[in-house]
């Protein structure tokens, strides 16, 4: 299979016109990591933000379960529902033409059974529209894995550093750092690719473990703080612009200063608003020559109007 080209979007792009360019599609994904090329991933939770990753030529978007934190202010992933997570994934469906989109289960949605972990699944696929979903753990999630598979929704794993085991790590820190733990975390990239995975996130890892875990894996591994050797690297949205509130990870790099930006933006508008430039002439709807001219007619007619009633009042009152 060929990779298209994917051109980039044009940036002048209005919001009518929008460049078309060939979908990607998860066995893209394969493809890239059979001809060495690197997936680029990104999160994104709303209409806004995914479309201008989509339109930056991004391949893979996914809806994390991190828009507990970074969207709605929580401490951690856990408490964020199906139904959240949903809203977010339609809102993210509509703006993505090319890129794979992928809606993360959240915690609790697929622990509990997995009848229930493959009924939140259609929903994601069936009302999020999501060509995949994303299921954190390994040896403990391989049932569920295949009764995805069969029920035809491709999934993604995810190991390393996994945000929804928080309590049981004892807080995010850095995973797969002992020989043990690097073989079961091994162990259980393999096993996810036997179950029929799609590709695996891997986070918080060594570099060094993550460049082994790729090298024994035939689907793509897809990086987050796992260094380089990764096949695709995933960063989450608010980190790369700067909209986290918060200090970035050893792993983050930021490629823009959105806070800034906003910042300065909603500060020269409160300014405007205060000092009464804004809005200006340029931002004013005016009426047409014929109704300006009757409008002012009027208004001096109910002007004279007034004085006459005014004078009649004080010459009575005198
Ligand atoms: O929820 C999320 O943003 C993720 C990425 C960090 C991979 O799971």
């Amino acid at each position: 299979m060929s990779i298209p080209h994917f051109r980039s979007a044009d940036s002048s792009a209005s919001t009518h016109s929008r460049p078309t360019t060939a979908k990607v599609t998860l066995p893209h994904l394969q493809e890239k990591k059979r001809l060495g090329q690197p997936i680029a991933a990104l999160t994104a939770y709303d209409y806004a933000s995914a479309r201008l990753v989509d339109e930056s030529g991004i391949d893979l978007v996914l809806v994390g379960d991190s828009l507990a934190m970074v969207v709605m202010g929580l401490d951690s992933t856990l408490a964020v529902t199906v139904d959240e997570m949903l809203h977010h994934t339609r809102a993210v469906r509509r703006a993505v033409r090319r890129a794979v989109v992928v809606a993360d289960m959240p915690f609790g949605s697929y622990h509990a059974s997995l009848a229930e972990g493959v009924a939140n699944a259609v929903r994601f696929v069936k009302e999020g529209g999501a060509e995949a979903v994303k299921v954190e753990g390994g040896r403990n999630r391989l049932e569920l894995v295949e009764r995805l598979v069969d029920a035809e929704i491709p999934v993604i794993g995810h190991l390393g550093l996994t945000p929804q085991a928080v309590h049981r790590m004892g807080g995010y820190a850095v995973q797969g750092k002992t020989l043990r733990a690097i073989d079961e975390l091994t162990r259980d990239a393999v096993s996810l690719e036997h179950a029929g995975a799609t590709a695996v996130v891997l986070e918080g890892i060594p570099r060094e473990v993550a460049r082994r875990i790729t090298a024994e894996l035939t689907i793509p591994t897809i990086g987050i703080g796992a260094g380089p050797d990764c096949d695709g690297q995933i960063l989450v949205f608010h980190d790369l612009v700067n909209l986290s509130f918060s200090k970035p990870a050893k792993f983050v790099r930021q490629y823009g200063d959105a806070a800034a930006l906003f910042r300065a933006a909603v500060e020269g508008y409160r300014d405007d608003v205060a000092g009464r430039s804004f809005p200006g002439e340029a931002e004013s709807y005016h009426l047409a020559k014929e109704e300006r001219l009757a409008l002012e007619e009027r208004l001096a007619m109910d002007e004279r109007a007034m004085d006459e009633r005014l004078s009649a009042k004080l010459v009575l009152a005198r």
